[in-house]
C-alpha cells in the first residue's frame, strides 16, 4: 500500500464574492436566505464613511425591512453581542449582515450563536462549542486583516475579567461574505497599518502552524507576497483602488489559512494583551511578531526559511541562525516603514502584568498549533523580550 502523502485535513469557506462593487448586492443574498427581517450590525465609523448607508439602500431597493445596531467598540463586548441578540429578538429578526472590520463582523457572529441557543456568550468560548446552527450570516468587511468574514474564529473581549476569548467552531464561518475593496478606500495610515501586520501575521503563523497543510500553504504563501509587497505602497497611496485590492485578496488568502490552519503563540499572546489593554488587535501583534518568531524559528526551520524567501530575503548560502536573524530584521523593518515602532512597554505593560498576560495566553486555542510546545514560563520570556 503507498504512503498517505498527508495527514487528514479539513477545509472551511463561506460562499465568498470578491470585486469591488459587491457590498451593492447584499440584498439578492438575503433574500436567498428568504429574509424576513434584517439585523443590520456596524459601528459608528463606517456608518460615518457611507457603507451602511450602501447596505441599507441595496436592501430598500428590495423591499426587505431592517433594523440597525451599530453599538459596537473596537473590541466587542460580551454586553454589546447580548444586547444586539435582544435587539434581533424583539424585532423578530431572522437574518443577520455585518458590515464593518472584525469589530462588528464578531459582534454579529456572536449575536448569531447567542439567538441559536439561548443563552450568554460567555458559555461558549473554546473550540466546538456550538451546538445549534445560527441564522443565516452575510458579511462585509470594510478593513483588509481580519478576515472575521471567512474564518471560524470569534473574539470577544470580557471587560470584567479584562480579558478575551475565542470561540471557534466551523459554525461561525458565514453563509456568505461580499469582500469589495472599495470599502478599505475609508482605512485610514493607521488602520491600514494594524490590519495589514494583522493579516501578514496570519499567514506567517498559519503556514508554520502544526495544523498547516496542503489546503492553507499555497494560501498563505500568496497572502505573505501579495501582503509583503504591496502594504507599504498601498499606505502610501491610499486612494489606489489596484493596491487596496491586492491587500484584500492578500487578507482574504491569509484568512483562509489560518481559518483552517490555526494560529500560533502570536496571536495567543495578542489576544492576552487586547484583553488587558483594549488596544488594537493589530497593533498587538506588531509589538510580539519578531520576538515569536525568534522564539520559534527552530522548531520549524525549513518552514521559517520558505518563509524568508517568500518575503523576498536571499537565503542562498545562509545556515538557519542567519536566515533566522534576516528574518526577524526584516519583519522589524517593515513593521516600520508602515509606522509600527512601539514596545509593549510604551503601551504601559510593566514586568509585573506578565505572568497575568501569560496564564491568559496560555488558555488561548491558538497556544495548541504553535510550532514550538510553549510552557507558562516560554511565554513570559517571550513578552518580557517585548517589552
Ligand atoms: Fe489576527
Amino acid at each position: 500500500m503507498s504512503q498517505a502523502l498527508s495527514q487528514l485535513r479539513k477545509f472551511v469557506s463561506p460562499e465568498i464574492i470578491f470585486g469591488a462593487g459587491c457590498r451593492h448586492n447584499v440584498a439578492n443574498y438575503a433574500s436567498t436566505f428568504g429574509a424576513r427581517k434584517v439585523l443590520v450590525v456596524s459601528d459608528p465609523g463606517v456608518a460615518a464613511a457611507g457603507w451602511l448607508g450602501d447596505v441599507e439602500r441595496s436592501l430598500q431597493g428590495q423591499g426587505i425591512d431592517y433594523c440597525v445596531y451599530t453599538q459596537v467598540s473596537p473590541n466587542p463586548r460580551v454586553e454589546e453581542v447580548m444586547l444586539g441578540a435582544e435587539i434581533y429578538r424583539a424585532n423578530n429578526c431572522n437574518v443577520i449582515v455585518a458590515i464593518g472590520g472584525g469589530s462588528p463582523m464578531d459582534c454579529a457572529k456572536g449575536i448569531g450563536i447567542v439567538v441559536a441557543h439561548g443563552r450568554n456568550i460567555l458559555e461558549f468560548e473554546g473550540v466546538d462549542t456550538i451546538r445549534v446552527p445560527s441564522p443565516p450570516l452575510i458579511l462585509i468587511p470594510t478593513t483588509a486583516g481580519t478576515s472575521a468574514d471567512v474564518s471560524q474564529f470569534v473574539i470577544i473581549s470580557n471587560q470584567q475579567e479584562r480579558m478575551k476569548f475565542s470561540i471557534v467552531s466551523k459554525a461561525v464561518v458565514p453563509d456568505v461574505s461580499l469582500i469589495d475593496p472599495e470599502t478599505t478606500l475609508s482605512m485610514d495610515p493607521f488602520l491600514s497599518a494594524c490590519t495589514g501586520i494583522d493579516a501578514l501575521v496570519h499567514a506567517i503563523e498559519a503556514f508554520v502552524s502544526t495544523g498547516s497543510g496542503p489546503l492553507t500553504d499555497t494560501h498563505a504563501l500568496e497572502a505573505m507576497r501579495l501582503i509583503n509587497g504591496n502594504l507599504v505602497q498601498m499606505i502610501a497611496n491610499p486612494h489606489d483602488i489596484v493596491l487596496r485590492e491586492k491587500i484584500m485578496l492578500g487578507s482574504m488568502q491569509a484568512g483562509l489559512a489560518f481559518s483552517n490552519a490555526i494560529l500560533g503563540a502570536v496571536h495567543a499572546m495578542s489576544h492576552s494583551l487586547g484583553g488587558f489593554l483594549d488596544l488594537p488587535h493589530g497593533m498587538c501583534n506588531a509589538a510580539l511578531v519578531e520576538h515569536v518568531v525568534a522564539f520559534n524559528y527552530n522548531a520549524a526551520p525549513e518552514r521559517f526559511r520558505h518563509v524568508a524567501e517568500t518575503l523576498g530575503i536571499d537565503v542562498r548560502g545562509l545556515n538557519h541562525l542567519q536566515v533566522r536573524q534576516r528574518l526577524v530584521d526584516h519583519l522589524v523593518t517593515f513593521k516600520q516603514a508602515v509606522g509600527f515602532h512601539e514596545t509593549l512597554k510604551l503601551h504601559g505593560v510593566s514586568m509585573s502584568d506578565i505572568p497575568f498576560l501569560s496564564a491568559h495566553a496560555m488558555e488561548d486555542p491558538c497556544i495548541l498549533t504553535n510550532p514550538r510546545e510553549s510552557s507558562q514560563r516560554d511565554v513570559e520570556v517571550v513578552y518580557a523580550e517585548a517589552l
